[in-house]
C-alpha cells in the first residue's frame, strides 16, 4: 500500500497532467480496488499518452474538418501500379516456382510467422481471445488449433522435400487483456503438438481512452478505460521485448504477419513468401479483390506517392465507389491483413521509423462513471481511442509488392456474431472452410454422393486452369455452396493447401459429413456418428 507521501506525489503528478479526477473516488475504495486503480495508473504513462493525443488531435478535430482532411487523402490516392503486383490467377505458370522458393526458405528455417492476437473481439462479442473461438467445424477445432496444425504440416512438408528438419517459430502478440488466457489455452492444449520453445508470446501496450479534451475516462470507480494500442503497437513491442533480437538469434530472414480471425489463412504461405523473395521485396501485402464499395476492408494504394492502406473507416464513399472502364472498383486491392517483411526491414522500422508513426483516432461510445458514481452507457461518441495500424510502415519500404489471391481460397474472416444474413460470422467462416475442402476433394479426383447414392454434381477448382466463363459459373455455385455447404473437413495435418490428397480420395465416392484427418477417412453417417 502506498504511504501518504507517495500518494500525494502521485496526486500532484496526475494534477500536472490534468488527470486529478481519476482519484475522485479514492477515499471510498477498498484496498483491492485501490491496488487495481494504481496498476491502471502505472500503465497509463500520461505525459506520453497526452503527447500522442496532441499529435493525433488534429484527426479528432470537429467533423467538418475531418471531412476536409479525408477529401485531401482521397484526392491523393492512386491504385497500386501493375509492376509491383503478383497474382495467383494471372501468374499461374509462375506459382510452382514461387512455391518451391518459399519451401526452400522454410526448409532452411529462415521463415517465422507472427500472429496479431491483441484485439478484443468487441464486434464478435466474446470475452475470450478470438483465436480460442470454435466456429462449429466437424472437428470442433479452434482458430488457434487450425493455425498451429498448418505450421506443423508446413514444417513437415518442407523437411520432407529437402531432407532435413526445419522450424517455423510462431510469435504471438497478445495484449494485457488477452495474454493470460491465450497462454493458458496453449498450455492446456499442449501447444497443439508444436514445440513450446518455438512459440514466443509477447505483449503489446495499452493506452487510456480519452475525452475529446484529453481527460482519461473512469469506466468504474477503480478502473480506467484502456484499450490495446492497435495492431501497429507491434513495432514498439518488438523493440521493447527484444523480439527482433530473438528472430536474429534464430537466423530468421522473412516474417509472415497475419491476423487471427481468418479461418482460411495460409500461415507462412510458401507461394507468397517465394514471390516476395524473388521480387527482392522488403515488404509485401496479400490482397483480395474488393467486391463492393462498402465492404469493411482497407485498400492498399499509394497516397502522395507512398504505399499505404486507406482503412475502410477512412475512405469516402465517393472514392470507394469509383470504377475503372472495365467495371472493377478502382481501389480494389482489399487488404486481408497478411503481410510479409524481411527481418532487415523490421529492424529499420523498430529502430528508426516507429516513433514517426501517428496514432489513428477512433471516436467511440465509452461507458463511464458519472460524478454521482452512476454507470453511464453513452448513446453517442464521448471519447476517443488511439491506435497505430500494422500497415502504416508500408511507406518506409524500398521495394513494396502486393500479391492478389482468391477470396474463396484464402479469406473468410470472423468479425461478427451470427445473425440472419450476417457477414463474416462463425457460419460464414465454417461454410467457407468446408466449401474449400469440398473443392480439394473434387480436384483430387474424389466425388460426393447423396443419401440415395447418386453423385452430387462436381465443381472444379477455381484456383487452377479455368477460363473466366467457367470461373463465373463456379463462383455462382460457390455462392450457393456458402448457403448449404457439403460438410467436409480436411485436417491441416493431412494437407496444407489441397496437396497430396489424391492417394486418399481419387476414385472414391464419399457421403458427407466427411472428415479426413491423420487417423484416416471418417464418413460420419456410415460410422453412425
Ligand atoms: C483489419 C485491417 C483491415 C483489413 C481487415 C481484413 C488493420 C488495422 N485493419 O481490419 O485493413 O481489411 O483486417 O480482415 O489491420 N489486433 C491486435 N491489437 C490491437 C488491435 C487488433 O493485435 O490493438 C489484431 C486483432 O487481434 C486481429 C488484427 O489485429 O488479429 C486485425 O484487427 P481487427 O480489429 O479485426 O481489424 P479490422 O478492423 O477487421
Amino acid at each position: 500500500m502506498e504511504d501518504a507521501g507517495l500518494r500525494e506525489q502521485r496526486r500532484q503528478r496526475l494534477a500536472a497532467s490534468g488527470q486529478a479526477h481519476l482519484l475522485r473516488y479514492w477515499d471510498g475504495l477498498e484496498e483491492g480496488e485501490r491496488a487495481e486503480l494504481l496498476a491502471d495508473l502505472d500503465d497509463c504513462h500520461f505525459p506520453e499518452s497526452l503527447c500522442f493525443f496532441r499529435r493525433a488531435a488534429q484527426q479528432a478535430a470537429p467533423e467538418q474538418q475531418q471531412q476536409q482532411q479525408q477529401h485531401r487523402v482521397d484526392e491523393s490516392m492512386e491504385p497500386v501500379p501493375k509492376e509491383v503486383q503478383g497474382s495467383v490467377s494471372r501468374d499461374r505458370e509462375r506459382l510452382p516456382g514461387w512455391q518451391a522458393e518459399g519451401l526452400l526458405q522454410i526448409s532452411q528455417s529462415k521463415v517465422a510467422v507472427l500472429l496479431l492476437a491483441g484485439g478484443q473481439g468487441t464486434r464478435l462479442g466474446v470475452t475470450f481471445p478470438k483465436g480460442m473461438y470454435n466456429v462449429g467445424l466437424l472437428s470442433q477445432k479452434t482458430l488457434f488449433q487450425i493455425q498451429a496444425e498448418r505450421i506443423l504440416k508446413l514444417q513437415q512438408w518442407a523437411s520432407e522435400q529437402f531432407g532435413h528438419k526445419c522450424m517455423i517459430p510462431w510469435y504471438i502478440m497478445t495484449s494485457g487483456r488477452t495474454m493470460d488466457s491465450t497462454k493458458e489455452f496453449f498450455v492446456k492444449n499442449d501447444y497443439f503438438g508444436l514445440q513450446k520453445e518455438n512459440i514466443i508470446f509477447f505483449q503489446q501496450g495499452m493506452l487510456p481512452a480519452l475525452t475529446f479534451d484529453g481527460k482519461a475516462i473512469l469506466e468504474g470507480k477503480s478502473k480506467i478505460a484502456m484499450a490495446p494500442d492497435g495492431n501497429g503497437g507491434l513495432y514498439r513491442a518488438l523493440g521493447n521485448q527484444k523480439i527482433v533480437e530473438d528472430m536474429e538469434d534464430r537466423g530468421i530472414a522473412y516474417i509472415h504477419v497475419y491476423c487471427v480471425d481468418n479461418i482460411l489463412v495460409k500461415v507462412a504461405d510458401p507461394t507468397f513468401i517465394g514471390f516476395c523473395v524473388e521480387q527482392q521485396a522488403d515488404c509485401g501485402a496479400k490482397v483480395v479483390e474488393k467486391t463492393h464499395p462498402t465492404e469493411a476492408v482497407g485498400v492498399v494504394c499509394k497516397v502522395n506517392g507512398l504505399y499505404q492502406v486507406v482503412e475502410y473507416s477512412e475512405i469516402t464513399l465517393a472514392t470507394a465507389q469509383k470504377r475503372n472502364a472495365d467495371g472493377h472498383l478502382m481501389f480494389n486491392a482489399g487488404n486481408i491483413c497478411n503481410h510479409y517483411f524481411t527481418l532487415q526491414f523490421l529492424k529499420d522500422v523498430v529502430k528508426i521509423h516507429e516513433p514517426k508513426l501517428q496514432h489513428h483516432i477512433a471516436r467511440k461510445k465509452i461507458p463511464y462513471i458519472n460524478d454521482q458514481g452512476q454507470q453511464i452507457n453513452p448513446d453517442k461518441p464521448n471519447g476517443i481511442k488511439m491506435e497505430k495500424f500494422v500497415f502504416d510502415i508500408f511507406q518506409f519500404s524500398k521495394k513494396f509488392v502486393i500479391f492478389e489471391v482468391l477470396r474463396e481460397d484464402e479469406f473468410s474472416p470472423l468479425k461478427n456474431a451470427d445473425s440472419q444474413d450476417g457477414k463474416d460470422t462463425p457460419s460464414t467462416a465454417r461454410h467457407a472452410l468446408m466449401s474449400l475442402h469440398h473443392r480439394w476433394v473434387l480436384n483430387a479426383g474424389g466425388q460426393f454422393v447423396d443419401e440415395n447414392g447418386s453423385r452430387i454434381p462436381a465443381i472444379p477448382s477455381s484456383a487452377t486452369g479455368m477460363s473466366e466463363a467457367v470461373t463465373a459459373v463456379v463462383n455462382d455455385n460457390l455462392k450457393e455452396l456458402t448457403d448449404l455447404p457439403i460438410k467436409c473437413e480436411i485436417s491441416p495435418l493431412v494437407s496444407y493447401a489441397g496437396e497430396g490428397l489424391g492417394k486418399h480420395v481419387a476414385g472414391h465416392d464419399f457421403r458427407a459429413p466427411l472428415i479426413i484427418d491423420e487417423k484416416g477417412i471418417h464418413e460420419l453417417i456410415k460410422n453412425g456418428l
